[in-house]
């Protein structure tokens, strides 16, 4: 079968390999559609903590069951599926608590363990397996795993007024994070982002306003639209710098901070901010099961985020999609690689 291997720092080459053989439990999945993520490119530029090349990126997936194992009794060669890229060893503290993504022998695609699904033929355990309605496309399918994301990330958030949000970059995730708030209720959504095209594509999907970092002062804005007093939560979807300074600066008093974005090097932050108004600060890693189910679920009813798919390619051009996404010389949110 096809694979779309990142042999070299910013380099893929299209290769042969066999098609996995599955376990008992493990399901037989042909690809249809498979989403170029902003995660996929630490690896790709090097800036990944640990992981380096050659590996096979991408774990956004979705396509159709042609085999399963002798085990599996919840899923039929022939159901519509996606696979949420995760799963744990079912026996340390946090997989007793449903937190796989926590689990530190987790296993996830692209990995010595585990084959990325920029291939042909994906295997997967049965357990990783969410179905798709008929009426949902693959390229829907495959837009679940992204949207888990923003689902958790707001979801860690414990406050309880909704008044007002402000999302730091309007990439993939951000603009995700806006669908699910708007769902959850939020009123005002202010987002942030560098780029005019992902500034636009906020407004479309329903952001009260959607500032450029670089030539406004975000704090201001926030502040002119609650009154003074700044937002409930503040969600950070980018890596720069200042961000954190900028969440923070943000929000309201007993306000909290969610970090999405996978900033990897050091960045300097002002912690007196935090102490003096009682901030609460998180992370979001990926989802637990639950997230996945419930952005399973707002697709399967219907959820249409097709407007974020920007370019669809076959398998033969992973290389430029990762480019184009790495790159960001033409509008970009969403790349989708089709079979
Ligand atoms: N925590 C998780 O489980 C998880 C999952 C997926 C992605 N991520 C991370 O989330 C981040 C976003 O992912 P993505 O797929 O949306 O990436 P992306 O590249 O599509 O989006 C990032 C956006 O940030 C914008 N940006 C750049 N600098 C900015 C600034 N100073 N202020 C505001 N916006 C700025 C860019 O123009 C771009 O639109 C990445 O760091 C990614 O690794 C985390
Ligand atoms: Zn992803
Ligand atoms: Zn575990």
């Amino acid at each position: 079968m096809k694979a779309a291997l990142v042999t070299d720092l910013e380099k893929v080459s299209i290769q042969e390999i066999d098609r996995p053989i599955i376990k008992d439990d493990e399901v037989l999945i042909k690809a249809k559609t498979v989403g170029v993520c902003g995660s996929d490119l630490h690896l790709f530029r090097g800036t990944h903590a640990f992981r380096k090349p050659p590996a096979i990126l991408g774990h956004e997936i979705a396509g159709d069951v042609v085999e399963i194992g002798k085990n599996v009794k919840t899923v039929k060669v022939g159901d519509r599926v996606t696979v949420e890229p995760q799963y744990g060893c079912g026996e340390c503290e946090y997989c007793q608590q449903g937190l796989v993504n926590l689990c530190a022998n987790k296993v996830v695609p692209g990995t010595a363990k585990w084959i990325g699904v920029f291939v042909e033929y994906f295997n997967a355990p049965e357990r990783t397996i969410h179905k798709l309605n008929d009426s949902v496309s693959y390229q829907m399918g495959t837009m679940i795993e992204p949207l888990a994301v923003a689902v958790r990330a707001l979801r860690r958030a414990t406050v309880k007024e909704k008044d007002c949000l402000v999302i730091l970059g309007a990439g993939t995730i951000g603009l995700l994070t806006l669908v699910v708030a708007k769902q959850m209720g939020y009123k005002k959504i202010v987002c942030t982002d560098t780029a005019e095209f992902n500034r636009e594509m906020a407004i479309k999907n329903g952001a009260t306003l959607a500032i450029n970092p670089i030539d406004t002062d975000i704090v201001d804005v926030v502040k002119k639209l609650t009154d003074g007093k700044g937002a409930d939560l503040a969600l950070i979807a980018a890596g720069a710098n200042n961000i954190v300074d900028q969440a923070t600066a943000c929000v309201k008093k007993r306000g909290e901070i969610g970090i999405i974005a996978m900033i990897t090097e050091k960045i300097p932050f002002y912690s007196y901010q935090i102490v003096i108004n009682e901030l609460t600060m998180y992370g979001a890693m990926t989802y637990e099961t639950k997230d996945f189910k419930e952005a399973a679920d707002m697709i399967n009813a219907g959820l249409d985020l097709s407007s974020f798919i920007t370019q669809t390619m076959d398998i033969e051009h992973t290389q430029k999609g990762l480019d184009v996404l790495s790159q960001k010389k033409e509008h970009v949110v969403k790349v989708m690689i089709e079979f």
